[in-house]
Formats: structure tokens, C-alpha cells, sequence
């Protein structure tokens, strides 16, 4: 029987998930079908089991879902247990395996499609919230020079901070620590851009050669991008080749196959 995955979230009617999933299984050779399910948002673990019990191979959870994903599992990867939050389900017998792939679908958009090495450089995430969360370990895996977490509430900054201690010592800071200090590689990990506000950064936070990031993604630029093309950024991205790259990692824990992300980021490019 072909085998069945979904994407499951609420709301869902948006998710380019699908349409993603479907493009590697045929670039791949893989017999799957890959759906959507909207879960009523009081019974998350109910819309999962049933999906289970009907045959189902694994799970994408996006919003609202996340941290429930994390709790449903029965076993977790070393990134999804640092992120507390899960965007993978993978049923295996009677376990239910919880990956997070955000952070590495981040770091291959970054390290391929943008063609940026992430290692010895002096990285900058903007925003302290879930988001970051989810990226921080494979981050510090690619080895940066530093990495700086700075964020409108600097306490949430610090928190994270004590979090990842045991892996790097990542600096945490308010907005205002960032004067005079300049990043090879600055990430918008903030929701600022989905309500369109600008964040305090300035020329000399760009070195020469800069790649700005934003995990958002829309039609066109974001402020954040137009934000970093203004102070001289060589290099702006939205997060679309992310997207697509935390599909690639789902897919290949599911599959055991790793499928060819950028003819899938430009058929989604508009
Ligand atoms: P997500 O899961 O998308 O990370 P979140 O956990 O609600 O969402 O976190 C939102 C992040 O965006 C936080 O870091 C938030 O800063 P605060 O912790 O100070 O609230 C940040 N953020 C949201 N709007 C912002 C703005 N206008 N300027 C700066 N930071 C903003």
C-alpha cells in the first residue's frame, strides 16, 4: 500500500506542504501520498492517533501544534528536545519518534542555496521566542566564531542562553547591546516581519559580505530584508529555501533519502 503522511495544523489551507512532499516523492521515486489535516485545536493527540490507526507513516505539525508534538512523543532527537518543540512525528511500532528540522532545514538553505559558509563566522539571531528555539543547536553545530542572541525582552535572551550553555557559550543581550558590533550573518528570527515593524540595527552591524536571513518569507521582500539591503548587506534571503529545507530533513527521516531542494525552491518562488 502506498504509504501515507500528512501535515497537520489549524489553520492548514495555506501550507505549501504538500505540494513540496509531492515534488520529492516524484523527484525521488518514493510511493507516498502526503495530505493535509486540519486538527480541531482541543484535540491534537486525537486527530494524530486516528491518523496513525488509519495507516499513517508519519506526521509535518506546524502551528499551533508544536509544543503538544513535543509532548506526544515518545522519543526525541537531541535538536527537538533542545527546541521543546517538535515539526516531526515518524510512527515506528508502538514509539512516536519527535524530530525538529527547522534549524537544519535553516543551516542547508544557508550553507546551499545561499552558498554561505556558517563556520568561524560571527552570527547575530534577532528574537528569543520559539523560533529561535528550534534553530540554536544546528547553528552552533556548523561551529560559528560566535553566536549573539539579542531580543526586545532580554531576559527571554538570557533564558536561552542558560539553555544551550552546555553546547556553546552563546552571548545574550537587549537590542541595545548591539552598537558598534558587526556579524558576519544576521538571522530575523523575530515576528517583526509579519507585522511589518522594523528592528533596531544599523550600518555597522553588517561586516563586509554580510548575509541577512529572515525566516519569514511573503511576497517579495521583507522589512528586515529591505532593512539589511539599506545598511549594506551583500546578501539578503527570506526564509522560503528554509521551508523547503525542513521538508528535505522530515523526508529523509521518513525515507531514508535525501531529495534535491532547489528545482523545489524556485517552482515555489513566485
Ligand atoms: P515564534 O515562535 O515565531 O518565535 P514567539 O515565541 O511569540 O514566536 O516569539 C516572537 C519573538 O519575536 C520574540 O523574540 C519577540 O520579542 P519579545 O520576547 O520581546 O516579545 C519578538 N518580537 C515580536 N515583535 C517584535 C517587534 N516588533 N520588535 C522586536 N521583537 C519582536
Amino acid at each position: 500500500m502506498t504509504d501515507q503522511y500528512a501535515v497537520v495544523g489549524n489553520p492548514i489551507a495555506h501550507s505549501k506542504s504538500p505540494m513540496i512532499h509531492a515534488e520529492f516523492a516524484r523527484q525521488t521515486g518514493q510511493d507516498l501520498v502526503y495530505a493535509k489535516l486540519c486538527a480541531p485545536l482541543d484535540d491534537f493527540a486525537g486527530c494524530v492517533t486516528a491518523f496513525r490507526d488509519g495507516g499513517g507513516r508519519g506526521l509535518n505539525v506546524t502551528v499551533p501544534f508544536k509544543v503538544e508534538a513535543f509532548r506526544l512523543a515518545t522519543r526525541l532527537t537531541e535538536r527537538a528536545r533542545l527546541a521543546e518543540a517538535v515539526n516531526t512525528l515518524k510512527f515506528d511500532g508502538d514509539q512516536i519518534l519527535g524530530d525538529n528540522t527547522d534549524g537544519e532545514g535553516l543551516v542547508q538553505d544557508i550553507l546551499a542555496g545561499c552558498a554561505f559558509p556558517i563556520a568561524g563566522k560571527r552570527v547575530l539571531v534577532l528574537g528569543a521566542g520559539g523560533a529561535t528555539r528550534g534553530i540554536l543547536l544546528p547553528l552552533i553545530a556548523q561551529q560559528p566564531a560566535a553566536l549573539m542572541v539579542v531580543n526586545r525582552t532580554a531576559a527571554k535572551a538570557e533564558e536561552l542562553r542558560a539553555h544551550v550553555a552546555d553546547h556553546f557559550a552563546v552571548e545574550a543581550a537587549g537590542f541595545e547591546a548591539l552598537a558598534g558590533r558587526e556579524f558576519d550573518l544576521l538571522i530575523n528570527a523575530t515576528s517583526a516581519s509579519l507585522s511589518a515593524t522594523a528592528l533596531p540595527i544599523a550600518q555597522d552591524n553588517f561586516a563586509r559580505g554580510a548575509l541577512a536571513y529572515d525566516l519569514a518569507y511573503g511576497n517579495g521582500e521583507t522589512v528586515f530584508m529591505r532593512q539589511a539591503r539599506v545598511c549594506g548587506a551583500a546578501q539578503v534571503a527570506d526564509g522560503l529555501g528554509m521551508l523547503v529545507g525542513q521538508a528535505a530533513e522530515s523526508f529523509y527521516l521518513w525515507r531514508g533519502v535525501r531529495p534535491d531542494t532547489a528545482p523545489v525552491i524556485a517552482l515555489l518562488r513566485p
